[in-house]
């Protein structure tokens, strides 16, 4: 079989041991298919804080895989720990039948979590914790017999997944332009992204909390017997990286008990160690309602999404007839063994290795490196908390997103960095295993790419 010259061009001369054949089948998500095909950057091994390219390039990760892999990558006792289980138990259907570890799991997770979450529904991903999260919601209402409490609150940026019930209480326009129809009965606050205000801030932004009176706004106009839930990030990631102002999540926070709402935190990014906390919820020492759950919940390496389920919510559907389904909703793969067993070494390794409290320490050199960046070509704005850091760039003349998209191509081509970009801001967020001298290397080549990207 002849080999495609864009796949010999990204061989660079080395063998073809490794590489697809075809890259013409796969439909690759969120990514221009063509420019890729013509110029694919292929990644085929990974250990420890490093990507390989078929050819032997290694590339420094900026971005935990895609903020899943906080223990680094190809780690030993998670890799075992999911072959173990692949020998041991492959699948057990997760409807009216259990296996060990998915009980394991949950009460470990508890452990972890928030005082008052003694229950996990688990899915396969970000998306699905989300919906589930939201069916959980509404149907928590019709449990408790206000049935008219259905309206659904998200906010403007927001990221919550590509299912309907994501893109709908979620505020990506780009995400929701090419579908026509959503979830009825959703509102949306404002986002706090503000640079005029909060350019450059280190840490959380100073302006922002009066924005969550907005929801004070939706309640006068709705009625608080008719809202089910408000939903947020407490740190936006996959839209840029938005922290939230000083005092803003505690408002929302009083607002929805007050008016009894349901406090939804999708924390797929936040969770497990990214701030520098078992998650948000701690650091910022609020307590939700529902926890979304995915990602870093196993290392990224086996799919995984679960919910955290406050008691009071969770007993609200078990006073029904014993036999009788308490909740119709859930997945083939729920509580996958492999996920299971995975989601267990990496919460051990988390553990043992204090990752969590690494990243906090690490966040202080991490803040300085990251804003040691100001001034470079086309940067309008450096933010950052917990190991998450963005750079904000001016957008080029009539084609938004572009510049970004460039510095991602240069940066994994030429500087051997992996980012992920949004928009025209590039966000990072390495494992939580990342040394000193990597952040310093990470932050060096990412200037290079800055300086030679148009
Ligand atoms: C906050 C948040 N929610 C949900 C999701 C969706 O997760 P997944 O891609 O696993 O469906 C993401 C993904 O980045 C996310 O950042």
């Amino acid at each position: 079989m002849s080999v495609p010259s864009s796949i010999k061009k990204a061989l660079k001369g080395n063998s073809y041991q490794d590489f697809p054949n075809d890259l013409e089948s796969l439909w690759m998500p969120f990514s221009a298919n063509k420019h890729f095909k013509k110029n694919p950057r292929i990644i085929s091994k990974a250990k420890g804080m490093y990507y390989y390219t078929p050819s032997g390039d290694q590339i420094l990760d900026g971005v935990a895989g895609l903020w899943c892999c906080n223990a680094g990558h190809g780690r030993e006792p998670i890799v075992e720990a999911i072959k173990k289980q692949a020998e041991e138990l492959d699948f057990a259907p997760a409807f009216n039948m259990g296996h060990p570890k998915s009980f394991e799991l949950s009460s470990k997770l508890s452990q972890i979590a928030p005082k008052g979450f003694n229950h996990v529904f688990f899915g396969n991903s970000g998306s699905e914790a989300v919906e589930s999260a939201l069916k959980i919601a509404l149907s928590y209402w019709r449990e408790k017999g206000e049935e008219s409490k259905r309206i659904l609150i998200g906010r403007n940026r927001g990221y919550h997944g590509t299912n309907f019930g994501g893109i709908s209480v979620g505020g990506i326009e780009k995400n929701r332009a090419q579908f026509s129809k959503f979830l009825p009965d959703v509102y949306h606050l404002s986002d706090t992204h503000n640079l005029k205000k909060n350019a450059y801030s280190k840490g959380q932004p100073e302006w922002g909390e009066e924005l969550a009176d907005e929801l004070d706004t939706i309640i006068e106009k709705h009625g608080s017997e008719n809202i089910a839930a408000v939903i947020v990030e407490p740190v936006a990631g996959s839209t840029g990286v938005l922290i939230p102002p000083k005092n803003y999540l505690n408002k929302i926070k009083t607002k929805c008990v007050e008016n009894k709402i349901l406090l939804i935190f999708d924390e797929v990014i936040t969770g497990f160690g990214r701030l520098g906390k078992s998650f948000a919820s701690e650091y910022f020492d609020i307590t939700p309602d529902l926890i979304c759950l995915a990602k870093g919940i196993n290392s990224g390496t086996v799919p995984m999404g679960a919910v955290l389920v406050q008691d009071e919510i969770y007993n609200a559907f078990m006073n029904k007839d014993e036999k009788m389904i308490d909740l119709f909703h859930g997945y083939t793969y729920s509580a996958h063994p492999l996920a299971c067993a995975a989601s267990l070494a990496a919460l051990k390794l988390y553990e043992e290795e204090g990752l969590f409290q690494r990243a906090s320490e690490l966040s202080k050199y991490w803040e300085d490196a990251i804003h040691s960046l100001r001034g470079e070509r086309n940067i309008i704005d450096i933010r950052n908390l917990g190991l998450i850091g963005a750079v904000e760039l001016e957008p080029m003349d009539s084609k938004p997103t572009r510049r970004a998209y460039n510095v991602l191509c240069e940066a994994f081509v030429n500087q051997k960095i992996l980012l992920r970009v949004t928009g025209d801001i590039i966000a990072l967020s390495p494992p939580l295993i990342i040394e000193k001298n990597q952040i310093d290397q990470l932050i060096e080549n990412l200037k290079t790419t800055l300086q030679q990207t148009e």
